[in-house]
């Protein structure tokens, strides 16, 4: 069995790229309920949680999600899709923002624990296109009132990927030092 050495948290967070080539090899439960666990660790307004995780590991579910998502073709060759969904009436003040941004930082926790994994994933767009948000909710047998943010796959990786250095330092305002 491979060993995978974690590395620290700054290193994984330096290191999170997006990753679409995957070996087609599945990911194990144990890794995927990692990845679930660091997503609820996320911060969330007013300590409310309201986020969902779909977990589809069925080929033809996968399949036809990747059929219907015009930027999610890599799910076929992921052992895994995460789906993460919010709702807003469990959100602070009820709102459909707050939702989503509780959500958001599930999901870049998932992104991050999946680095720390020596695993890869990345975000594939779903809200806020109304069509395929639709989609999703049929695919899925989401209720209506259940927002569907993004499909994330979660494989192993096919290539040694480096992180992009985005590091800017045109986009820092020191106001006062
Ligand atoms: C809101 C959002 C939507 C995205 N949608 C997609 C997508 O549909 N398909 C995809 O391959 N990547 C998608 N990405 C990933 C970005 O393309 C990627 O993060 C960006 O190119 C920077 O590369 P990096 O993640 O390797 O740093 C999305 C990222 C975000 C935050």
């Amino acid at each position: 069995m491979e060993t995978v050495m974690l590395k620290d948290a700054l290193t994984v967070i330096r290191e999170r790229k997006s990753v679409r080539n995957y070996t087609g090899e599945p990911v194990s439960k144990k890794d995927i309920e990692e990845i679930l666990r660091a997503a609820m660790a996320a911060p969330a307004a007013v300590h409310m949680e309201p986020w969902k995780f779909i977990i589809v590991t069925d080929k033809l579910k996968l399949k036809s999600l990747a059929d219907g998502l015009p930027f999610a073709k890599m799910l076929t060759n992921a052992g895994t899709g995460i789906v993460v969904c919010t709702v807003p009436e469990e959100a602070a003040m009820g709102t459909e923002e707050f939702a989503i941004l509780d959500a958001v930082c599930a999901s870049e926790n998932i992104l991050l624990a999946a680095e720390a994994l020596g695993l890869g994933a990345v975000w594939t767009a779903v809200y806020p296109n109304k069509e395929m948000m639709d989609f999703v909710r049929k695919e899925l047998n989401i209720p209506a009132n259940v927002i569907p943010l993004n499909v994330i796959p979660v494989g192993h990786p096919a290539d040694e990927e480096k992180a992009k250095d985005k590091y800017d330092a045109k986009n820092i305002h020191w106001e006062k030092w």
